[in-house]
This record gives C-alpha cells, sequence and structure tokens, in this order.
C-alpha cells in the first residue's frame, strides 16, 4: 500500500482528481470504478472544473459505481444514480449509457449484479476504482464479515452504516437496509485502486485498514493484498497510524525518485 498523507481534504480531492485526469488522458477508453457518499464529492467538483477548462474529456470513459440501495428508483433523491447525475455525470461530457450503477429497482436483484459483473467484464475490468472507507471499515457495501471473495450480490447494511447515512434521509423517509454492492473480489480485480478518506471520524478505520491484521472483521484491510493501492488521507485521518513519520518519509523519497527520473540527472 502506498500511503499519502496530505495536509487537508481539499489537498486530498486535488490529490485524487490529478490521479484520475492522469489516468484518463494516458487512456480515453478509461474504465472507472466511483463511489458516492461525502468523501468524493469535492473529487467530483474538481474533475468537473478540469473538464470545464478543457483540461480533460470523459467521451470514452466508462464508469462502473460501486453500489446502489435496493428499492430507490434512479430518480429518487437518495439514490446512488441520482446523486452521481447530479454531483457529477450531469456536468460532464460522459456518455449516459457509458455510466453504469447497479439497478436498485431490479425485480431479480441478484440478477442484475451478476448483469452488472458482465458488464464490467466486457468493459475489460476496472482501470482505476475509487473508494471511500466505512467508518466500520467497510468498502462499498461490503460490511464486516462479507467475504473477501465476494462478487457483485445483495447486502444488508450493518446498523452503524444506516445510522451513519441517516443524515440524508428525512426522519419519516423510508431509508434503505439493503443494498446491491460491488463484491470485493470484485473490487480486488481493479488495475488500481485509490482509496480515500478525511476527517478525524475515519482515524481508526485508518489504521485497522493499514495496519491490522487482514480480516474480514474489516474489509478494507483485504486492500493490504492488493499490488497497487493508494490510500490517500488528510492530516486528521492518519493521526492514528502508528508508522505515520515512516510513510512520510517514504512518500518523499518515491517523490524524489520520481523528480530524479523526470529530470534524468544522476542521483544526489
Ligand atoms: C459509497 C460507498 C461507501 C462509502 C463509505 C464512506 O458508494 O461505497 O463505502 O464510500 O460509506 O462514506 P462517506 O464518504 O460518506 O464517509
Amino acid at each position: 500500500m502506498q500511503i499519502v498523507i496530505l495536509p487537508d481534504a481539499d489537498q486530498v480531492a486535488e490529490y485524487a482528481a490529478n490521479a484520475f485526469v492522469r489516468q484518463i488522458n494516458h487512456k480515453l477508453y478509461s474504465v472507472l470504478g466511483l463511489a458516492t457518499g461525502s468523501t468524493p464529492l469535492a473529487t467530483y467538483e474538481r474533475l468537473i472544473q478540469r473538464y470545464q477548462a478543457g483540461k480533460v474529456s470523459f467521451r470514452a470513459v466508462q464508469t462502473f459505481n460501486l453500489d446502489e440501495y435496493l428499492g430507490l428508483a434512479p430518480d429518487h433523491p437518495q439514490s446512488y444514480r441520482y446523486f452521481m447525475n447530479q454531483a457529477f455525470f450531469d456536468h460532464i461530457d460522459v456518455r449516459p449509457e457509458n455510466t453504469h450503477v447497479p439497478d436498485g429497482l431490479a425485480v431479480d436483484p441478484q440478477a442484475a449484479c451478476e448483469a452488472f459483473e458482465r458488464r464490467l467484464q466486457a468493459a475489460g475490468g476496472i482501470d482505476l476504482q475509487l473508494l471511500g472507507l466505512g467508518r466500520n471499515g467497510h468498502i462499498g457495501f461490503n460490511e464486516p464479515t462479507s467475504s473477501l471473495a465476494s462478487r457483485t450480490r445483495v447486502k444488508t447494511l450493518a446498523p452503524a452504516t444506516v445510522r451513519d447515512n441517516a443524515r440524508f434521509f428525512e426522519p419519516t423517509e423510508f431509508q434503505p437496509e439493503l443494498s446491491l454492492t460491488m463484491g470485493i473480489g470484485t473490487i480486488m480485480e481493479s488495475r488500481s485502486v485509490m482509496l480515500l478518506a478525511t476527517g478525524e471520524h475515519k482515524a481508526d478505520a485508518v489504521a485497522r485498514m493499514v495496519e491490522g491484521a487482514v480480516s474480514a472483521a474489516c474489509p478494507a484491510s483485504v486492500l493490504q493484498f492488493h499490488p497497487h493501492t493508494r490510500v490517500v488521507v488528510d492530516e486528521a485521518a492518519a493521526q492514528s497510524l502508528a508508522l505515520k513519520a515512516f510513510y512520510q518519509h517514504t512518500e518523499h523519497q518515491a517523490q524524489r525518485l520520481e523528480a530524479q527520473a523526470r529530470s534524468h540527472g544522476p542521483m544526489a
């Protein structure tokens, strides 16, 4: 795992947006894995700005979202499809038919999950997967004790997740407790992963993911097995990392090597 610690959430978003722009400009037909929630919002805002400034085009890109609430229509304001359209897709030149979000209204949800997997395979798999991190260590809606080999399927949300996400729903509104989510095995097949976490409330989950034992009790810890994962956090989310200074030192060395390679100069 590459651990990148930045001063604040703004710089995390800036870092992530730059990485996505680089990915797309390197491969115009990139397949992107996307997330909802509060964390990636600032990254999407920056990507919209980059698009408006002519620095990137999403015309040939395909996107696959991690998850959707079971029982919510695409035009329901709390559905993840609605969120993605409002926060991102409606403001860029991605083709709507190239954006894939699991179908929350599927009559046969398991069949819909299998169809989603087939579409992902047909697209050639994910080049860069963006992830947030649940306070309980979930990625997508793969709650603690999810199989580390799981594929896209229906999952029951953990009570902690239902509580965490209640802030998006009116007190009297129906809040789903079931979801369709990419599996952990599916996420692990992404060619590269970028997990973002910001704020003190994520510090404990970040430490368990990076420095804890790999365990289904903290699904994100499986990323320790992924060969190209970058964990990008702000200082607040990094505060419980025992080896924080070492990660900063490693990152500093990596940047030095990169600068060196760019200038083709000899090592100092
Ligand atoms: C969202 C998702 C979730 C969130 C996680 C963090 O598509 O898959 O795993 O990334 O719950 O949510 P925020 O960013 O709201 O703290």
